[in-house]
């Protein structure tokens, strides 16, 4: 039997036509009534905004699902420093953006296009040595526990504490909750 690959056979997406099409969907009706639109979070301060995290660093948030405890962000260290050690309770994907950052506990460097997979139970200390520090796109899944240098556990953060960090910046700062963070 000749078997094909369906690598070499594909040929999508073959379009020029510079259009919106028409799709069969079978449905389409229950999806209106109960599919959840996608979301477009724009660079704009206004949009979402910097805001602080620690003395040395800011977070930008673009999504909070509460359906599945999921966040999604950019954090930015401005510098050279140390984001506390921490227990993971779900997965994680980042993307650097700028700068370079790596884990004391690991012995790779993630510079701009690094991708990085994190997953349930991993406890890590994350760090920055660039001078001009780090900017990580993350996409968190679950909880994560935050401890101090001895241990200890000090707090957990999770969807409901990104959003609290998000709306309570916002409030103080007169900048309008963005909707569109909220999936
Ligand atoms: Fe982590």
């Amino acid at each position: 039997m000749k078997t094909i690959s369906t690598i070499t056979k594909m040929t999508a997406p073959p379009s020029t036509a510079y259009k919106i099409v028409d799709v069969p969907e079978a449905y389409a009706d229950v999806i209106k009534l109960h599919g959840i639109p996608g979301t477009f979070v724009g660079s704009s301060e206004l949009e979402s905004p910097w805001v602080p995290f620690g003395p040395n660093a800011a977070i930008r948030h673009l999504h909070f699902d509460t359906r599945h405890n999921i966040f999604g962000n950019i954090l930015w260290m401005k510098s050279a420093g140390v984001i506390g050690t921490h227990k993971h309770r779900g997965t994680v994907v980042m993307i650097c953006l700028e700068g370079s950052a790596r884990y004391l506990e690991y012995d790779w460097v993630a510079g701009p296009g690094g991708f990085i997979y994190e997953t349930p139970g991993l406890v890590h200390t994350l760090v920055s040595d660039h001078p001009n520090g780090v900017k990580l796109f993350g996409w968190l899944q679950g909880p994560l526990e935050f401890y101090d240098d001895k241990g200890n556990f000090v707090e957990t953060v999770d969807v409901w504490w990104f959003i609290n960090h998000y709306e309570s910046y916002c409030r103080e700062h007169g900048i309008p909750i963005n909707k569109q963070l909220y999936l």
